[in-house]
């Protein structure tokens, strides 16, 4: 694995954006390092790995849970990584008001989307640091936009809103070193998170999320883009 040249971090890769990121990489020529929280039960992307000339390896991955990030890092601490996509997320009910939203479930998408996120990358940094192209991509929403005037999916919404500030600043910070931190709107999807109501297929979305991801220069990074290049900062 080591003497493949582009290694690639997906996360959350068994289904939705995220098997289809793995897919159109993996046939762009990269190494898919895979990432399930249930591997063994990941059909469609052990199916994807078999047909695919050995191209993907499925790891166990669980964002949220510190051990299983923590032993994901060890295992991948010598191999040069070009690019981590922070892709796995969760979306929480768009029916609350003050008086009956569930605080714990709130924790849950912030430490889901927000801090899981920055948890992984710092486990991706020796790898990164080894790679030339040094690409930390996050899987953000048009839902934690200032400007949106929607109303629900409060947690949702301020998960991405914080993922977008904290990994701008560590992008920031990372620049002198050539890393290129970038927030990504993949388009509303049709996914389960997106649900059928969505308005593109995940081929769509996916097909510009590559092009950005593989386009992007350090200059272009101070912003929030959308699959189709739409500047979205906020
Ligand atoms: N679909 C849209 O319209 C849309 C719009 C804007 C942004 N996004 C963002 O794009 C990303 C992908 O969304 P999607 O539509 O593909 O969602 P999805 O179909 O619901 O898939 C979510 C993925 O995240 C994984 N995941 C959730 N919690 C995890 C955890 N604790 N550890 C590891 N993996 C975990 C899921 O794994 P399991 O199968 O194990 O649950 C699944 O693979 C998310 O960050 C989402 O916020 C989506």
């Amino acid at each position: 694995m080591e003497n493949l040249s582009k290694n690639i971090i997906i996360t959350g890769a068994n289904r939705g954006i995220g098997f289809e990121l793995t897919k159109q990489f993996s046939a762009a020529g990269y190494h898919v390092l895979a990432t399930a929280r249930k591997p063994l039960q990941a059909v469609k992307l052990i199916e994807l790995a078999d047909n695919d000339d050995n191209n993907i390896s499925i790891f166990k991955l669980d964002v949220t849970s510190k051990l299983s990030v923590d032993n994901f890092g060890k295992t991948i601490a010598d191999i040069p990584i070009e690019i981590l996509i922070n892709n796995a997320g969760i979306l929480d009910t768009y029916e609350s008001s003050i008086d009956e939203i569930n605080l714990v479930d709130f924790a849950e998408v912030l430490t889901t989307n927000t801090i899981s996120p920055i948890r992984v990358m710092r486990a991706a940094m020796p790898g990164l640091r080894l790679g030339n192209t040094k690409k930390v991509v996050n899987l953000s929403s048009f839902m934690g936009s200032f400007k949106g005037q929607s109303n629900g999916a409060h947690a949702y919404r301020t998960s991405k809103a914080a993922l977008n500030r904290a990994m701008q600043i560590f992008g920031r910070e990372l620049a002198d070193e050539g890393f290129i931190v970038m927030n990504l709107h993949p388009g509303w999807v049709k996914t389960e998170m997106g649900t059928e109501a969505a308005d593109i297929d995940v081929v769509t979305s996916v097909t510009g999320l590559l092009k950005i991801i593989e386009t992007t220069k350090l200059e272009d990074v101070n912003q929030i883009l959308g699959y189709d290049g739409t500047n979205l900062s906020y």
